[in-house]
């Protein structure tokens, strides 16, 4: 059984990721009870929400006054006892999040989901502390800023049913979230791999001093990046393909594209390249106001996707 209509979301963790979660339940009218021992986290998480909620709410297309209930409480058991879902935003260190999902899942009720934003720990791993019901723990893993950025990668573990994984999935769905259900535990999920393999390039173009930080940052952010915020890598070859599309693309270039792979390089991320980087990312933010280049992107962000809900052909 699973709770297929979600009022109510537990919080547990309010960090950078568990206050961007709340915003974005909250936008969607769902009453959320949040939960963080840190001394402050709750006027960190009241002073997070002033600068995100707005933004959620004009993205969920619905209005203030529709927006859903916070109430902060003391403990984990509290947090998870009325929820329909749970979303874990804690440490990121496998005991820590053990011992947070023994709780919840000693006290969340039957049925209802257990969804760890895990980056990179793997879901059947987390499963091991649920003794109540292993199954209901999984993946569903945000990208920052996570109250605007819709993408979600939810990861089933070996314990999980396919009806339950598809509960996160339409859960996700229905509070304005892209869910992209991974079919197999790999470190790193989806979308991590693809950054990984793309930095992995741009530090070694670095490391052999054929490109600076600035310059691998322009030729993303003016070129294929913007293509890829609207299609996504392999759409993009497939309509460089010209009439015979993805087809015709790998005929031609595709040859030439084996030798790029074979080529790439394997930088191992020594103290000495960390430092290259590190200067060469000094070098580039050289005159800019961090805040200001922060808000700036958040606020383009914010643009783009409205501007991609105009189209109605896009994937
Ligand atoms: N920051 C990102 O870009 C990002 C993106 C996607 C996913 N994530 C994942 O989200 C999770 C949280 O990351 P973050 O960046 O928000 O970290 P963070 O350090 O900002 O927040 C973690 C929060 O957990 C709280 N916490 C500690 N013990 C707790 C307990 N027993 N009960 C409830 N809360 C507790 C801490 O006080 C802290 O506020 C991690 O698993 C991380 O991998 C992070």
């Amino acid at each position: 059984m699973t709770r297929s209509r979600v009022t109510t979301v537990a919080v547990v963790g309010t960090g950078v990721i568990g206050a961007a979660w709340a915003a974005s339940f909250l936008a969607a009218g769902l009453d959320v009870v949040a939960t963080d021992p840190a001394e402050g986290a709750e006027q960190r998480l009241l002073d997070s929400l002033r600068r995100t909620l707005d933004i959620a709410t004009e993205l969920s297309g619905r209005s203030a006054a529709d927006r859903g209930d916070l109430r902060v409480v003391g403990s984990v058991a509290e947090a998870v006892h009325d929820a329909d879902f749970v979303q874990e935003s804690g440490p990121e260190r496998l005991e820590h999040k053990g011992a947070l999902l023994v709780e919840i899942d000693s006290f969340a009720r039957p049925g209802v989901v257990v969804a760890s934003s895990t980056s990179g720990l793997a879901p059947s791993a987390l499963q091991k502390f649920a003794a109540v019901d292993p199954g209901r723990v999984l993946v569903g893993h945000p990208f920052d800023p996570a109250h605007i950025v819709p993408l979600v990668e939810v990861v089933p573990g070996s314990a999980t049913t396919s009806e339950l994984a598809q509960a996160a999935v339409d859960f996700y769905r229905s509070v304005g979230k892209k869910p992209v259900l991974v079919r197999a535990e790999l470190p790193g999920h989806i979308t991590n791999r693809l950054q990984a393999a793309l930095w992995r390039e741009a530090y070694s173009l670095v490391d052999r001093g054929v490109a600076t930080v600035a310059d691998i940052d322009t030729a993303i952010s003016h070129g294929p990046g913007l293509r890829w915020a609207i299609v996504g890598p392999l759409t993009a070859q497939h309509l460089s393909g010209g009439q015979g599309g993805m087809r015709h693309l790998l005929e031609h270039l595709g040859p030439p594209t084996q030798k790029w792979m074979d080529d790439l390089g394997e930088p191992q991320l020594t103290a000495e390249l960390a430092h290259k980087l590190v200067a060469g990312m000094d070098e580039e933010m050289n005159g800019i106001d961090q805040a200001e280049l922060l808000a700036d992107r958040d606020r383009l962000l914010v643009d783009i996707m409205r501007l991609k809900r105009s189209s109605t052909n896009l994937p």
